[in-house]
């Protein structure tokens, strides 16, 4: 039996923290062998809010070595950047002719940025989720795992694909969103109501993947807590207190209750020199790795051709249906 496929994705717009880590690439690597999977790095996505060009290039080859410092193996995964396989952008026109506006402009996530972007709001930001389910039915899989802040976007490639299928004929396997209930969710370290995230203005809020021990000391310490004494889960007064003690379960690997019973009696000047190691420790693995690969440019460069290839195969022969499907003239083949 050939293993059911995933996909999924990240944008290479700043640097992936601990967020990034423990609610998404950490539960792939964990899960990797069960499936076929195809991760992506959505380069075209990240141009829908301004970027420098420079920047975007180094963190686009910063990210897939990271991909593979994390732990993600080639043997059942393929690694690529979405523009170098054209494929996405042409199924994104394709499906935004069929995407009704008020369905896009639902999106919880569009109307956020639209917040911060005012008048330079682009049609890329408002076609963002377009281009995300093409990425995603192009590979026809059969889970998406991702964070629950996705969970609306699955939901809008869901009936996407279903409209297409309705019109022209069954084409696409519905995907289903994969969102693990347990660290779904990390949240800033300066503010335990909002999620930890690359554009929030403060270093402090997050814990990137390649900060040194030092910094990650400094943020822990600087990270903002409560006056209440004894460290406890799931109460709604303490945001900050459920978010580091979920931090440490998912860096210690302890269970909740191991967590609770050792945590409980605490004080934050003795739990969070703990709380930094276990991050220090989850972390230095990874950093190693990255450096190795960092250092052998065309090494990587090779893999990523490679890699990019196998997309391409797979996507082309999506692509290729579709468009019999919506009745457009093929080159190929007989004239009948
Ligand atoms: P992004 O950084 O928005 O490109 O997200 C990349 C992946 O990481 C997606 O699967 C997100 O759902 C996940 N993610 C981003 N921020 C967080 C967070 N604070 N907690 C958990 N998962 C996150
Ligand atoms: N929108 C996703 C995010 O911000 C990134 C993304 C783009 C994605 N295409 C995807 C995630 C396809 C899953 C599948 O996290």
């Amino acid at each position: 039996m050939a293993k059911p496929r995933t996909f999924s994705g990240i944008q290479p717009s700043g640097e992936l923290h601990l967020g990034n880590y423990l609610g998404a690439i950490k539960n792939w690597v964990a899960d990797q062998e069960h499936y076929e999977n195809f991760f992506c790095i959505v380069d075209q996505h990240a141009v829908t809010v301004p970027q420098d060009p420079k920047l975007l290039r180094e963190r686009t080859r910063s990210l897939f070595a990271l991909y593979l410092a994390c732990g993600l193996k080639l043997e059942y995964c393929v690694l690529f950047v979405q523009s170098h396989v054209p494929a996405h952008t042409e199924l994104a026109w394709l499906f935004a002719t069929i995407t009704p506006m008020n369905w896009a402009e639902r999106m919880i996530q569009y109307k956020e940025k639209k917040e911060k972007q005012g008048e330079e709001t682009s049609v890329g930001l408002f076609s963002y989720p377009i281009l995300q389910a093409a990425d995603i039915l192009l590979y026809q899989p059969k889970y998406v795992p991702v964070g629950e802040d996705q969970r609306q976007h699955i939901e809008l490639c869901r009936d996407i694909a279903r409209r297409f299928n309705d019109r022209f004929g069954q084409t696409f396997v519905i995907p289903e969103a994969f969102i693990r209930p347990q660290g779904a969710r990390i949240m800033s370290l300066t503010d335990g109501t909002r999620k930890m995230s690359k554009s929030d203005p403060s270093e402090f809020s997050r814990i990137h993947l390649l900060d040194s021990p030092d910094a990650i000391r400094k943020k822990i310490q600087k990270a903002k807590t409560d006056s209440i004494r004894g460290i406890t889960f799931d109460d709604p007064a303490r945001p900050e207190a459920h978010n580091l003690l979920t931090i440490y379960m998912l860096t210690s690997g302890k269970s909740k209750e191991e967590v609770a019973a050792e945590c409980a009696g605490m004080g934050w000047a003795q739990f969070k020199p703990l709380l930094a190691d276990s991050i220090i420790a989850t972390l230095e693995p990874i950093q190693k790795r990255y450096q190795e690969l960092w250092s052998e440019p065309g090494y990587l460069h090779e893999l990523m051709r490679e890699n990019a290839a196998k997309a391409r195969a797979v996507a082309e022969q999506t692509l290729q249906k579709v468009r019999d499907a919506m009745g457009f003239l093929s080159l190929e083949g007989s004239l009948t």
